[in-house]
């Protein structure tokens, strides 16, 4: 079962999530680069961001000198907005399983870290091939069954302490281990990347930051009564650790990059 969050309603728990990795990471983690090393896209090609999130992906793009029309699609509204204030770059509000596009109007589609949300996969991925033209490449990035397993559980269980029942985890049913046979049910010539890392952090105050950013996965809403003693008792957990321990958190955390031809 995927889920459906409000999560994204707002972009800065997602921008707290991102900047996370890119800081606390044990090995450089550039995930927008490992897409494009496997998206291999001409200048001049056209390009569609199924769940365009921040727009930062969009905007490195035409940044480095994409001539190629760019695209963006996300379910959020506030992406959505994001992403259309970039240059020459059209983008729309709408459902991954749903793409208001016309057949093969795309050469290279991506979905990164996203098909987690949707609610049926193989209808996305069809959708995604559809829009593809023949020849075009798919590109998808989903993380392991299990990532950053120690904050997840700080979270879990200080969500649990306030009744709050942790929604099914996002990545239990679209992982790394699934995703290239899915993906073999559309496309061909699939191929997989493998990226294994860690978090790691000397001090309390990212990490903290960081499970709170995972809260509304855990079944905290942006509007529940206990949102902030969820977020207190995250701190106060994460402090103790530190507190007794001398050595740095580490979690480990990893993700794959999916390619399929149409
Ligand atoms: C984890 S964020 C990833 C954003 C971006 N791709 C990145 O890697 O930084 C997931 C994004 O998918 C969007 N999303 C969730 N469900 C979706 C759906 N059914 N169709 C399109 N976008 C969706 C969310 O609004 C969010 O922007």
């Amino acid at each position: 079962m995927a889920i459906f969050s409000g999560e994204y309603l707002r972009l800065g728990p997602l921008q707290t999530r991102i900047e996370t990795h890119r800081r606390y990471s044990e090995h450089t983690d550039d995930v927008e680069a490992a897409v494009l090393a496997q998206l291999r896209l001409g200048r001049a090609e056209s390009l569609l961001d199924v769940g365009c999130g921040t727009g930062s992906f969009l905007s490195r793009l035409r940044e480095s000198g994409h001539t190629g029309q760019l695209s963006g699609l996300d379910s959020s509204p506030a992406a959505t907005e994001v992403c259309l204030a970039l240059p020459d770059v059209r983008a729309v509000t709408g459902d991954a399983i749903a793409l208001p596009f016309p057949d093969g109007e795309f050469d290279a589609v991506t979905a990164r870290h996203m098909l987690y949300h949707v609610s049926d996969v193989p209808r996305a991925l069809q959708e995604a091939g559809r829009v593809l033209r023949t020849g075009g490449r798919f590109v998808a990035v989903v993380n392991h069954a299990d990532v950053t397993p120690r904050i997840a559980s700080v979270v879990r269980e200080q969500a649990a302490l306030h009744g709050l029942a942790p929604m099914a985890s996002p990545n239990a049913d679209v992982n790394s281990t699934g995703l290239p046979a899915q993906l073999s049910d559309v496309f061909s010539e699939v191929s997989t990347v493998v990226h294994d890392n860690h978090l790691v952090f000397d001090s309390p105050e990212p990490v903290i930051a960081f499970g709170q950013a995972l809260m509304n996965f855990y079944g905290v809403g942006d509007d529940s009564p206990h949102r902030e003693a969820v977020a207190a008792g995250i701190g106060d957990e994460v402090r103790r650790w530190f507190a007794s321990n001398s050595i740095p958190w580490r979690d480990p955390k990893g993700y794959v990059v999916c390619t399929g031809s149409r």
